[in-house]
Parts: C-alpha cells; sequence; structure tokens
C-alpha cells in the first residue's frame, strides 16, 4: 500500500527528528498497538532504542513468552522484561473502583518504567502505542458531553510531573490504519489481526477486587473460550472476544454437590474502530458449548452469562 508506505517514511523521519541521539524506552503490551509503534521506531533509531515489557500479572494466558518470542527471537529489539506481578497485585488490593485501578495502574505503569531508564543509564523519551480514539474517548465522547468515559492508562493515566517526553508515533491512527502499518512493517497477518487488549489488562475484566487467584480463574475461562472461537473458525470476523469474572457466586450443583462460585461473562463484539460496537451473534449451540467447556474445567465458576449489550450504550470492556 504505497499511501502507508509513504506514511511510514514520514513517521520515521519525524521520529528521527524529534529524539535526535536521545535514549527512548517503548512500553511494550503485547498488542498490535504498541508492538507496531516499537517496530517503527526501532527502524526509526535502532539501539536507542530499548522495549520494557512489565508483566503485571494481569496479562493473558501465555502472553509473556509470546512477546519475548516475537522480539527478542524474531525482530532482534532490545528488551526488558519486568517482573512486577507482585507490586501490581499489593497496590490493587482492596480497589474496587474502576477509574482508580486504571490511574493506579498507569501510575505505577510510569513508576517501573522511570525505574527501568534509570538501570538503562536514563531514557530522555517514553514511547507509547496510543491511537487516535484512545485520545478522543479519554478526554470526551463523540455527539455527547463531554466527559470522561475512562481513562484510557496510556493517555490519562499519566502523572503531571514525568521525567520522559512521550512519543506517540500512532496518535492519528485508527486500528484498521495500524494493521496496515504493521503490515507494511512486516508483521504477519496473525499477529496484526489480535483482536485489541487494554492497557489495564485483566483488571478491568475483574469487577471488583483483583487477586491473583481470581486472575487465574479468569485467564483459564479466557484461553477456553478463545480457542473455541479459533476452533470455529470465527476469530477474524469478531473485533474483540474476551472472558470477564463476575463478583457475583451463585448455586449451582456439580454431580453428588452444590456449589457455590463466580459467575464468568462472555463478551464478543464487532467493530470497525472500537468507538461504536454490536454484539456477535453465536449460534446458541456454541455459546452452550463453551458454557459447559468452561464450567467443566475452571474451578472456581459454576455459572456463564453472555452479554448482549452494543455500544453504545454499553462499552466493550465491563470497567
Ligand atoms: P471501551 O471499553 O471503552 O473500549 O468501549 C474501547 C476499546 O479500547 C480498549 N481499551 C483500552 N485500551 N488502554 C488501552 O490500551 C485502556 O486503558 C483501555 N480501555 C479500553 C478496549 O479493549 C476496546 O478495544
Amino acid at each position: 500500500d504505497w499511501t502507508m508506505g509513504a506514511y511510514r517514511d514520514a513517521k520515521i523521519a519525524e521520529i528521527r527528528e524529534q529524539v535526535g541521539d536521545g535514549k527512548v524506552i517503548c512500553g511494550l503490551s503485547g498488542g498490535v498497538d504498541s508492538s507496531v509503534a516499537a517496530i517503527l521506531i526501532h527502524e526509526a533509531i535502532g539501539d536507542q532504542l530499548t522495549c520494557v515489557f512489565v508483566d503485571h500479572g494481569l496479562l493473558r494466558l501465555n502472553e509473556r513468552e509470546q512477546v519475548e518470542t516475537l522480539f527478542r527471537d524474531h525482530y532482534n529489539i532490545p528488551l526488558v522484561v519486568v517482573d512486577a506481578e507482585e507490586r501490581f497485585m499489593n497496590g490493587l488490593e482492596g480497589v474496587t473502583d474502576p477509574e482508580k485501578k486504571r490511574k493506579f495502574i498507569g501510575a505505577e505503569f510510569i513508576a517501573v518504567f522511570e525505574e527501568e531508564a534509570k538501570k538503562l543509564g536514563g531514557a530522555d523519551f517514553l514511547a507509547q502505542g496510543t491511537l487516535y480514539p484512545d485520545v478522543i474517548e479519554s478526554v470526551s465522547f463523540t455527539g455527547g458531553p463531554s466527559v470522561t468515559i475512562k481513562s484510557h492508562h496510556n493517555v490519562g493515566g499519566l502523572p503531571e510531573r514525568m521525567n520522559m517526553k512521550l512519543v506517540e508515533p500512532l496518535r492519528e491512527l485508527f486500528k484498521d490504519e495500524v494493521r496496515d502499518l504493521g503490515r507494511e512493517l512486516g508483521l504477519n497477518d496473525q499477529f496484526v489481526g489480535r483482536h485489541p487488549f487494554p492497557g489495564p489488562g485483566l483488571a478491568i475484566r475483574i469487577p471488583g477486587e483483583v487477586t491473583k487467584k481470581r486472575c487465574d480463574i479468569l485467564r483459564k475461562a479466557d484461553a477456553i473460550y478463545l480457542d473455541e472461537i479459533r476452533k470455529a473458525g470465527l476469530y477474524d470476523a469478531i473485533w474483540q472476544a474476551f472472558a470477564v469474572l463476575l463478583p457475583v457466586r451463585t448455586v449451582g450443583v456439580m454431580g453428588d454437590y452444590r456449589t457455590y462460585d463466580s459467575v464468568c461473562g462472555l463478551r464478543a463484539v464487532t467493530s470497525v474502530d472500537g468507538m461504536t460496537a454490536d454484539v456477535y451473534p453465536f449460534e446458541s449451540q456454541f455459546l452452550q458449548d463453551v458454557a459447559t467447556r468452561i464450567v467443566n474445567e475452571v474451578q472456581g465458576v459454576n455459572r456463564v452469562v453472555y452479554d448482549y449489550t452494543s455500544k453504545p450504550p454499553g462499552t466493550i470492556e465491563w470497567e
């Protein structure tokens, strides 16, 4: 695509101009946006870039290993992986308000990046894969009153005083354009087609208090759901699909026993840019099969529900 090719070249020139001979660290989330930002910046400034991947314990199953393989082994981009599960879990203890979760996670991310930058002998810039919809939704809601819907961690959660300046080469782009740019940079279709995943991770898919135990339960349910979606050949027809773990327990029966366990919600939507979304209309047998697998295989879940809300009035994530 010649348009994206020209865009890439223009951005590379812009990044070189902004950064000069400064050092940049880039926060990777494992998603498409930050990966594309990192690869673009690496093309522009090479080893002046170091990527930092924070394992906050709020990742999906096997996500950390996938990021390590892609960046270290495939692209040869300098990568630091920070084991930060404990400090994130400690900080989230007792926090149930969605905006407080987001604010804490955003601030903690920055704290980790600043520590890592110091270990690398200082960095002048922090790079992020912020997209245009992240910018708008953190400021106002299109067509509506000017209120914050959600503070996206990579926009609203930043502290006022930060040592590093921001590099955000994707700020003008929508998701489909980032995917085109990713292909332009040589990422394969499978990676580029990955569903979006929010920076605050599983924390905003666990309404109520987030604990390691609940993250572990959710990781298992989510992996089963995505596995069934892939097996049914539906992955690419869906913008985003994920499980949430509700802070509600209900009564069930397994064999001869009464159970009293959590409810798991399933979400799947179609969308072009994440700003509006429609429910994905699964066949009812598909949902029944997923529900059966989750209840049978995931200890701690005994009931599964499907979310039929479009955006608006719902949002895609539950928090
Ligand atoms: P909502 O829930 O606001 O989400 O309808 C719209 C899209 O944005 C993603 N999302 C985030 N992405 N940091 C991100 O990088 C965030 O804090 C964040 N919150 C929501 C969400 O997954 C969906 O694709």
